[in-house]
């Protein structure tokens, strides 16, 4: 029989990516979409792409198994808490239930958290660490797109205690990762043949980075940089991530080989993550639920070099919260994430 579920926020990029993967998906009906302006208009009308899908965005959230909550901070709190007590089991996209400390939400997110005791409840949803709790969890706290590209990036070698405590997270996002609510910053006129930096004195993903590397290692006192980029292009991700190395002895070549072994291993039954050989690129992972790895040792450094790159609206958000929802409904992770990347 097929589950229902619910997408609130189906006008935002998370959201109708959701409602497109979910569309293909073989054991889910989209039964009910929500939206704040568009409420009451069909879903077509609003975004013609999805037409197919013959349904209207309602302005509260119908009857469902199991709800994605794509709004932004804050609000999501509220309609996550309203959907667990109809018995709803929910996927929040935002950042809402993401970090363990409620104090967190004050200095980065700049409000109060309304349900600190869910905190402790929900788990975190990069499936590749915690895949048995999302599995019996009513409430999954989907990654940040950040996050999810350099936390998968630089696990192994945190967790295996191969590179020293000072990590540089050096990341590039495309334009789709801001949302669709405009802005001065993401107009065509400023972002296209532009490039620039923002958040050096902290973006709000940090927190949430040390906080996950921080559990795969408790030992290793983190003292992380990250510095995110914005970049001329739709969608996609590139994170490069640095740290001196601690493989032992042997030439550059064996510790190169060595640390790639490695890699491959720790992600060897993954299946949405690939260490690759070469450097990959971000249309490599466009439009999939993929995450490509290539790590790499600087010989005149001995610095680890580690590149990911993800589709920041799939495995960066939708995508990952499909493979989220699989677990949870009891169905195989990959139903309705296969397929390649859209290339070039
Ligand atoms: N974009 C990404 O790459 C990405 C990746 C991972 C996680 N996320 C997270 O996923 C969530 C959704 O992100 P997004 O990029 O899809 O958002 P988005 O595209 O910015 O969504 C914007 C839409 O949300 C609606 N909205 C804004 N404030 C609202 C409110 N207070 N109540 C109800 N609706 C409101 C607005 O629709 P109306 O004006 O029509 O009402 C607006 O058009 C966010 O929490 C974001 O941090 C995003």
């Amino acid at each position: 029989m097929m589950v229902k579920v619910g997408i609130i926020n189906v006008t935002g990029y998370i959201g109708m990516e959701l409602a497109r993967i979910l569309h293909q998906h073989p054991q889910v009906d989209v039964h009910s979409i929500t939206g704040r302006s568009t409420a009451g208009q069909k879903l077509g009308e609003v975004l013609p792409h999805l037409a197919d899908m013959n349904l209207t965005i309602e302005p509260e959230l119908g009857e469902v198994t199991l709800v994605f909550s794509a709004l932004p901070h804050k609000t999501s709190a509220e309609a996550v808490v309203a959907a667990l007590e109809r018995g709803i089991k929910v996927i929040d996209i935002s950042a809402d239930f993401r970090l363990r400390e409620a104090k967190d939400y004050d200095k980065w997110y700049g409000f109060t958290h309304p349900v600190p005791q869910l905190l402790g409840e929900a788990v975190y949803g990069l499936v590749e660490f915690h895949r048995n709790q999302i599995a019996s969890s009513r409430l999954v706290a989907n990654p940040g797109c950040y996050p999810t590209s350099a936390i998968l990036a630089l696990a192994p070698a945190v967790k295996e205690g191969l590179i020293e405590s000072d990590i540089i997270i050096d990341a590039k996002s495309g334009v789709s990762g801001a949302g669709r609510t405009l802005s001065l910053r993401t107009h065509f006129a400023e972002v296209n043949e532009n490039v620039s930096a923002y958040a050096l004195e902290g973006h709000r993903h940090l927190p949430e980075i040390t906080q996950e590397l921080g559990r795969l290692n408790p030992a290793l006192a983190l003292a992380v940089t990250f510095v995110p980029h914005l970049i001329p292009m739709s969608r996609g991700m590139l994170t490069t991530c640095y740290a001196k190395v601690n493989v032992g002895k042997g030439s550059v070549e064996e510790q190169k080989k060595k640390v790639l072994e490695l890699y491959t291993e720790f992600y060897r039954d993954e299946p949405f993550v690939r260490v690759v050989d070469t450097p990959p690129q971000t249309k490599q992972t466009l439009g999939t639920n993929l995450c490509l790895i290539h790590p790499t040792i600087d010989p005149r450094t001995e610095r680890l070099i580690v590149i990911s790159c993800i589709d920041n609206l799939i495995k960066g958000g939708a995508g990952q919260a499909v493979q989220n929802m699989n677990l949870m409904l009891g169905l195989p992770e990959r139903m309705g994430l296969e397929g390649s990347a859209v290339y070039p």
